[in-house]
């Protein structure tokens, strides 16, 4: 064939995790006995109120295309949803729902960025963030975090990149954190939103974890804390990891006015509205309570206990607890730097334990840090029991 591909599209990497899950299903499918640590989903079902209103707009024959920022009862449920758990203000016109958070984070980068345009991401970073601002013709610029400073970046460290920065835009931050499970504190967040607000940058706050979060905090949304903050902000969440919904395709995104109704122009010559039956089931999802929510949110919170207490018997290996969302990092850096098999990144170390160990975890290095593997606990205790014992008995062989 004589036609190329674009320079855009050949630059975008295949999702790592993605692939992490392909490659152990794969193997499953040939018999072998794979434990699956790379998923970035609950494992759980659809709670069944959301499934039965799913049915019923199939049978009221709610089956046909909507508004294209989503039906006005869903958005106005969402701006309820925003007054109660976050106490903020939004206009249903400041509403646009997509297909899914990761489409509402693009309709939002599309709309604000200018080729070059450089958007400030905290390292490590969800996969999806610096693909998307690479789509958009945009530059990804990240702040590096450690391990000792709880994965998170400063006030003052963004404010030195975006002083170095001729053409700042936005930043993107994530809290609960994929893939670390950091979270900011309200203070934190001031600081940073004051350094956006200073310096002019749109804030995307991606707060899809916002349900699962442990040892009784609160999440705190970057979006609360002023008015001003709050109209730099484009908050987006979505009804995929706390209701246990990721394939119905549901994310929102509020904010700015302009923006949102822009946003909307561009989603209205892609995606259109997101299915009517998903829209139907996520209106029961937020507006009606089964106690599902929270039940599941326990059970995560009882595998990380049980997971970062074993993961830190490992000798050598550090583990930064995770305050929410579902994943753990543990530090395998010492196995990679001592190691007698020629080991020399997290690529090549979750490639041996997939192999030799059968477990799928996804490396550091596809979140941009190397020394770390990230560790889903969107799984069965037994899976996460397993999956432990053969990660220290994969470590403990490289060793010899
Ligand atoms: C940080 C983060 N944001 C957004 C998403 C995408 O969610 P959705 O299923 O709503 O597109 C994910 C999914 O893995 C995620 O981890």
């Amino acid at each position: 064939m004589r036609v190329k591909i674009a320079n855009r599209a050949k630059s975008i990497k295949p999702s790592p995790t993605l692939a992490v899950s392909a490659k152990a299903n794969e193997m499953k499918a040939a018999g072998i006995d794979v434990i699956n640590l790379g998923v970035g989903e609950p494992d759980f079902n659809t709670p069944e109120y959301i499934k039965e209103a799913g049915k019923k707009a199939i049978d009221d024959n709610f089956t046909r295309y909507t508004a294209t920022p989503g039906i006005l009862p869903l958005r106005e449920a969402i701006c309820e949803k925003f007054r109660k758990d976050n106490g903020l203000d939004y206009k249903p016109s400041q509403i646009l729902v997509s297909p899914g958070a990761k489409a509402s984070i693009i309709n939002v980068l599309m709309t604000i960025c200018n080729p070059r345009d450089q958007v400030f991401i905290p390292d490590p970073y969800w996969v999806s963030y610096t693909s998307q601002v690479e789509m958009v013709d945009a530059l990804p610029v990240l702040l590096s975090t450690s391990e000792s400073a709880n994965f998170k970046i400063t006030a003052d460290q963004l404010e030195k990149a975006i002083e170095k920065s001729s053409t700042p835009k936005a930043l993107i931050i994530n809290s609960p954190d994929n893939p670390t499970g950091c979270m900011y504190s309200e203070q934190e967040l001031q600081e940073i939103g004051e350094v956006c607000v200073k310096h002019g940058l749109l804030i995307i706050s991606d707060e899809i974890y916002e349900k699962l979060v442990y040892d009784g905090q609160k999440h705190v949304s970057i979006a609360t804390i002023s008015e001003e903050i709050k109209d730099h902000t484009i908050v987006v969440n979505g009804v995929s990891k706390a209701y246990a919904m990721t394939g119905w395709r549901l994310g929102y995104a509020a904010g700015n006015a302009e923006i949102i109704s822009t946003a909307g122009r561009i989603q209205a010559h892609t995606t259109s509205n997101v299915c009517s039956i998903t829209q139907k089931a996520s209106l029961t999802a937020i507006t009606e309570d089964d106690g599902s929510v929270e039940k599941m949110r326990v059970e995560f919170e009882k595998r990380r206990n049980k997971l970062v207490k074993d993961l830190i018997q490992i000798p050598k290996v550090t583990c930064f607890k995770p305050q929410g969302a579902f994943y753990t990092m543990p530090n395998v850096s010492y196995y990679i730097k001592n190691n007698k098999h020629g080991i020399e990144d997290s690529i090549e170390l979750c490639a041996y334990l997939l192999e030799k160990y059968h477990i799928a975890l996804v490396p550091g290095l596809a979140f941009g840090v190397d020394g770390f593997v990230r560790f889903s606990f969107a799984t069965s205790m037994e899976n996460i029991n397993k999956g432990v014992e053969r990660l220290a008995a994969g470590l403990r062989a490289l060793m010899e």
